[in-house]
């Protein structure tokens, strides 16, 4: 049977809405059994999970007709406690959720609620998870337009291709997330296919000004150094995001582990050793050390499995430097 520590876990992830964490509870749940020799019941603890987690990834809805494979939809469920950041920026979403709630308040007020976001800062450190989270909190569909993509392969006719999308969000009410802004948002002055990426920004500076849509226009860039100045004054609100801190990447992962971690964790070595990584890096570690524990058949551990996955991490981070 299930122990006290795993029924509170599980039933609390339920009500925090937090798919992942009800799915790695679930997971250690078969693991505790198949320990005691009930394997039966533990495979079909792990078929519920694996098909239970099948039906509700994401629903990936192209759009039709010329933007096919620009622009991806999805209606995510990621809720907003799985995200870990500083409080401040955590207000900073709070009030976009709110603003956008009361939007007919402000209207009738002759106000706007703030629509224009800029997300800057390093990979792996919760920007996209931030347009889902925020479509979540909102149920509002998610609409990611693949800013790359959108550049390379319709070099000739990028601009264009930016009007449909303005347009499509006059229309269909929803987020729209520009990833990989920088593509686009390349200062204007850099010498790289100047002609073309200029008219294309110019484009982009003109339609975000024009649109007064209720849609959100979310732009994501890891590089807010590239990106021109003439961009920051079209966003009504720019979110700047951090590797975590000390305090960041312990909720991390007590989030992640939950229950898989031991009453006599070694903190102190796990932070120090989880310096440096993103969010995503130490997400991932977490992920292997959980793998390891299902697969030798135990459901708690102390922190040797994770600190060798964050070490791997580490080396090979300074690996690719
Ligand atoms: N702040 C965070 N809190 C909790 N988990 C996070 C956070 N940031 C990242 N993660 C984990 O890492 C994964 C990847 O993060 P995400 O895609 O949001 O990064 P990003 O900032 O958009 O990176 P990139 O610049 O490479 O696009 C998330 O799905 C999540 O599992
Ligand atoms: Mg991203």
């Amino acid at each position: 049977m299930a122990t006290a520590e795993q029924i509170k876990a599980l039933i609390k992830s339920h009500f925090n809405d937090d798919k992942e964490r009800f799915y790695t509870i679930s997971l250690q749940l078969a693991a505790h059994e198949s320990k005691q020799g009930h394997n039966s019941i533990a495979k079909a603890i792990r078929d519920i999970v694996d098909k239970g987690r099948q039906q509700t990834k994401s629903k990936i809805i192209p759009f039709p007709g010329d933007l096919q494979g620009l622009v991806l939809t999805e209606e995510p469920e990621t809720p907003k406690s799985s995200l870990v950041m500083p409080a401040a920026l955590e207000k900073r979403i709070d009030r976009i959720i709110h603003e956008y709630r009361q939007k007919n308040k402000l209207k009738s007020h002759g106000l706007k609620h703030r629509r224009k976001i800029l997300l800057a800062g390093p990979p792996g450190t919760g920007k996209t998870m931030t347009a889902r989270v925020l479509s979540q909190a909102l149920g509002l569909k998610l609409h990611t337009i693949q800013v790359d993509r959108l550049v390379t392969k319709f070099m000739g006719e990028t601009s264009a291709k930016l009007r449909q999308i303005f347009d499509l969000i006059k229309q269909v009410h929803g987020i729209y997330l520009f990833d990989e802004f920088d593509a686009i948002g390349a200062e204007r002055t850099m010498d790289n296919d100047v002609g073309e990426m200029r008219r294309v920004l110019n484009a982009f500076l003109q339609f975000i000004e024009q649109d007064h849509s209720d849609s959100l226009i979310i732009a994501a860039t890891n590089n807010p150094k590239l990106l021109d100045h003439a961009l920051f004054r079209r966003f009504e609100d720019v979110l700047n995001y951090n590797l975590p801190d000390e305090r960041e990447r312990r909720s991390l992962i007590e989030n992640i582990m939950g229950t898989f971690l031991n009453a006599r964790f070694a903190w102190n070595n796990v932070i120090k050793l989880s310096r440096g990584l993103s969010h995503s890096e130490i997400d991932y570690a977490c992920r292997d050390a959980i793998k390891v524990m299902i697969l030798s058949g135990k459901t708690t551990g102390n922190a040797s499995l994770l600190i060798q996955a964050l070490k791997e991490r580490q080396n090979s981070y300074s690996e690719t430097k």
